[in-house]
């Protein structure tokens, strides 16, 4: 059974397949209301979400399917003590597909080896978040019309932003791509990903506490939040929180056709005043990330069909 739990369980081709039918979808969105008629979307989340559960939902209703699940983990029977992997099992007999948060590293991968159907990872713990990786990759070629060449400044909390984690290993597999990762020295990329993605792979990449510096040489500046849930004391999660806020100031020497993304949640990282700049892409990152996941569960379902 086909399921997505980190971005390199798919290949290059067929992420460019899903940008495609993803594109397709925004272009003819009448053509699939009716694709997954019948079909059920579980989405389990053991920690909070706005963007992730709810794009899901929405990718699944616009699809013409309907959707089933729970939203924290205390109204669920893993309050009660079960695991993710009798849940999967469960929920499984329920649902042809499910969508998975989970604040456990390898919840997901858990879920998918007892699920009998297919299991999307909608984020475990500071692991991975392939989901987001699919909405940044629509919003980087709709923005920039490629994936090679490019300098990316990742910026702010390296260390747990899953999504950076995530967005590493899909880029890095593009030709001259550099990455300029930009936090705090506490904050820092983590060494697995640093030795086994960017060193393994070759990947050009500089680390750097200066946001102001790498400025002018960003093509894509991926900001992220300080992750205060994954913190083991407050004081530290507080002395870091506003390392980096990007004002219009600090975007003077910024290329013209520059790219802001941001996953969000914000809390500080970026000022409203960005919003209005047309560099700003994190709203239309969000858009972007419903129709991947709608081309993605047309995928996975149509996998499991086979
Ligand atoms: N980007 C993202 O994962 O947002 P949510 O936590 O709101 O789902």
């Amino acid at each position: 059974m086909r399921s997505l739990i980190d971005i390199l369980d798919f290949t290059v081709e067929e992420l460019e397949q899903l940008i495609a039918v993803a594109c397709d979808i925004i272009e003819n969105p009448d053509k699939y209301s009716e694709k997954c008629k019948g079909k059920k979307l579980a989405t389990l989340f053991f920690e909070p979400s706005t963007r992730t559960r709810l794009s899901f939902e929405a990718a699944m209703y616009e699809l013409g399917g309907n959707v089933i699940g729970f939203s924290e983990a205390k109204s669920s029977s893993a309050a009660k003590g079960e695991s993710v992997a009798d849940t999967a099992k469960v929920i499984s007999c329920y649902a042809d597909i499910i969508a998975m948060r989970h604040p456990k590293e390898g919840a997901a991968y858990v879920a998918a080896k007892n699920a009998t159907v297919p299991v999307i990872n909608a984020g475990d713990g500071g692991h991975c978040h392939p989901t987001q990786t699919l909405a940044d990759l629509l919003t980087i070629y709709r923005e920039k019309g490629r994936f090679s060449n490019i300098t990316v400044g990742l910026c702010g909390d390296l260390k747990f932003g899953r999504t950076v984690h995530s967005l590493i290993n899909a880029l890095s597999r593009y030709s001259g791509v550099k990455f300029i990762l930009i936090s705090p020295e506490e904050l820092k990329i983590p060494s697995y990903v640093k030795k086994d993605i960017l060193e393994k792979g070759n990947v050009p990449f500089v680390e750097t506490t200066d946001l102001e510096s790498a400025m002018p040489e960003l093509d894509i500046l991926y900001m992220t939040r300080v992750q205060r849930e994954r913190f083991f004391n407050e004081e530290d999660y507080l002395r870091l929180k506003d390392s980096y806020i990007l004002t219009p100031d600090k975007l003077l020497n910024a290329k013209k056709d520059l790219a802001i993304l941001h996953p969000l949640p914000r809390v500080n990282e970026i000022s409203v005043a960005i919003d209005s700049d047309p560099r700003a892409c994190y709203f239309k990152q969000v858009l972007n990330g419903k129709y991947m996941r709608m081309a993605l569960i047309l995928k996975l379902l149509e996998e499991a069909k086979r």
